[in-house]
């Protein structure tokens, strides 16, 4: 017990229910970080962050939560999500209720996000580069292949290129 609370209902009151926006929640324990370097999200656009990590939960062992006020993810951001949290759940929340819950789903092919690891892939070209495009050859570990040369890319160095 703490505070006359149980332990489970004192882990759900850690982190306060949002007005509007979007809690993006079961990411994997120690990847929130990730997550919001995925959508871009530096903490200077103003809108209200709130980052829990390694907290305890019954679907996955621990999880991190990211809530994002007044902000709805582009279908594309939620795809890219799927790369470093592939558990994680979207919900839409208006005036304090779950209005929308999607589960991230990888697309087969994803366009940018990464940089082809081949220095001479036309994806690199300084002078008109082509956006660069994968396919998503392998889920778990994800694995990527990039269509204009074929190199493929692995978990690691996707997770190293977003957070740098
Ligand atoms: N949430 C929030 N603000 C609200 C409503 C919900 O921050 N006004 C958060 C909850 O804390 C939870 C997530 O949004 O992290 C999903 O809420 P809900 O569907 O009510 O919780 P669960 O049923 O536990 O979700 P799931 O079944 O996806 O585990
Ligand atoms: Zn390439």
């Amino acid at each position: 017990m703490v505070n006359g609370l149980s332990e489970k209902d004192s882990s759900k009151i850690r982190i306060v229910k949002i007005k509007d926006g979007t809690v993006i929640d079961h990411i994997s324990a120690g990847h929130a970080l990730e997550v919001l370097g995925i959508i871009g999200l530096t903490g200077k656009e103003g809108n209200v962050l709130t980052i829990a990590m390694n907290i305890s939960s019954s679907r996955i062992e621990r999880k991190d939560i990211v809530k994002v006020e007044d902000r709805i993810l582009e279908d594309e951001e939620v795809a890219r999500i799927a790369l470093v949290a592939p558990n994680a759940t979207i919900n839409v929340i208006e005036d304090y209720k779950v209005v929308k819950k999607t589960r991230v789903q990888l697309p087969s092919t994803i366009t940018d996000v990464v940089r082809c690891p081949n220095t001479r892939c036309v994806t690199n070209k300084e002078r008109e580069p082509i956006h660069a495009k994968y396919q998503v050859v392998s889920q778990k570990p994800i694995r990527l292949k990039c269509l204009y040369c074929w190199n493929h890319i692995e978990e690691e160095d996707i997770v190293a290129q977003l957070v740098d």
